[in-house]
């Protein structure tokens, strides 16, 4: 398959009318790659079953893995679901369009395919401009996962897309960096309280801040390993660069200590070392390990909001330049930084160091 990519600068006028193919491609049954505030996602008309079994395809993604339909407007919801949960509304005004996909009842007009069968379907309405004006123009639910291939970092560039789509998919959209870097927070209202089936972009205290109590079943990382989730996603290897991962958790100084011996291990065995520091703590590591190994700093710990957004980023980059053991240090897990641990955890598949 010939794959169209589409560059689109939203500083210009009428940028829009770019969509409007890509959009017609939605309609009739293709598969379009589009950036979001989190990352980029790979979109099908929601209600055409064979488009959404082609998203299945293309990603290698599971099948009982449910997708999250993308709105452009609070008024679809009503299609979508058969009983709006009381706590919706308000949590629709405070966050959408923005980072936050609530589960609630489905309605038979969503296909099987898109909720894996579940009784419940995720809904989101994204606030990056051109998903939003895509969503419009093609004047349907758009059913998107991440358009990483199943398993590996999600996008938040177009060349993260290009690497694992291309071939595979009708057009990619190129609309530059997702801000965010982290996908969209997924709230469970059908239970009270609300239950975060995955932390992301609305963080657990703004969502406190709406509506007092809600629950978080994230032990960062480690809940979702064991058992069966309510979000079946969360079940699977994720986000995971090429290499094999490890997270030294403790004091920065015996963290980078730890790191910077066990670096030097591997560099003796021949081993391509990476090592994924912040800005803080980067002068931490002798400088020796700056020849050999490939050091990348996710930012600044004062500025979580940067840790979130260059961590996928990061762990492609390692795998570009052929690391094979990431070592990382650990993040707060306030904020944000709850959705960048969870993220960490997943990639390190649970391998953790605690000093
Ligand atoms: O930020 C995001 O959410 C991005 C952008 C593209 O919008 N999308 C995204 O989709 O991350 P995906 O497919 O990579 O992750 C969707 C998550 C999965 O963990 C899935 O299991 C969960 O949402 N999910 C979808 N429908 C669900 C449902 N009905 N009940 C529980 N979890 C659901
Ligand atoms: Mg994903």
């Amino acid at each position: 398959m010939k794959t169209q990519i589409i560059k689109i600068d939203t500083s210009t006028s009428n940028w829009d009318k770019q969509l409007d193919q890509a959009a017609e491609v939605l309609r009739s049954g293709g598969l379009v790659a589009f950036p979001t505030e989190t990352v980029y996602g790979l979109g099908a008309n929601a209600l055409d079953e064979e488009a959404v079994k082609s998203i299945y395809r293309a990603k290698g993604r599971p099948s009982d893995n449910p997708l999250i339909v993308h709105i452009a407007d609070t008024a679809a919801v009503k299609d979508l679901t058969d009983s709006i949960p009381g706590t919706a509304q308000a949590l629709m005004d405070a966050f959408w369009p923005g980072p936050l996909t609530l589960v609630m009842p489905r309605s038979s007009l969503v296909p099987d395919i898109v909720t894996a069968c579940l009784d419940t379907v995720a809904v989101r309405m994204p606030s990056h401009p051109i998903a939003s004006a895509l969503i419009k123009k093609a004047g349907v639910p758009v059913a998107a996962p991440s358009a990483n291939s199943s398993g590996r970092p999600s996008p938040t560039l177009a060349r993260h897309v290009i690497e694992d789509m291309m071939g595979k998919i009708d057009v990619i959209i190129d609309g530059g960096n997702a801000e965010v870097g982290v996908e969209s927070t997924v709230l469970d209202i059908t239970v009270d309280p609300p239950v975060i089936l995955r932390p992301g972009g609305v963080t657990l205290e703004q969502l406190r801040h709406v509506l007092g109590n809600v629950i978080s079943d994230q032990t960062p990382g480690i809940s979702d390993m064991a058992g069966t989730p309510k979000s079946p996603g969360m079940k699977y290897r994720h986000y995971s660069p090429k290499a094999t991962m490890l997270l030294i958790q403790g004091d920065p100084e015996k963290v980078a200590a730890e790191i910077s011996k066990r670096a030097g291990l591997y560099h003796k065995e021949g081993t391509a070392v990476g090592i994924l520091v912040t800005d803080e703590t980067a002068g931490l590591y002798e400088s020796s390990l700056y020849s050999y190994c490939k050091i990348l700093s996710l930012g600044s710990r004062k500025e979580p909001k940067t840790l979130a957004a260059n961590l996928f980023r990061c762990l492609r980059e390692f795998d570009e330049k052929g690391v094979e053991v990431i070592m990382a240090e650990t993040t707060d897990i306030r904020g944000i930084g709850q959705a960048v641990m969870n993220r960490l955890m997943k990639a390190a598949g649970g391998n953790i160091v605690k000093l």
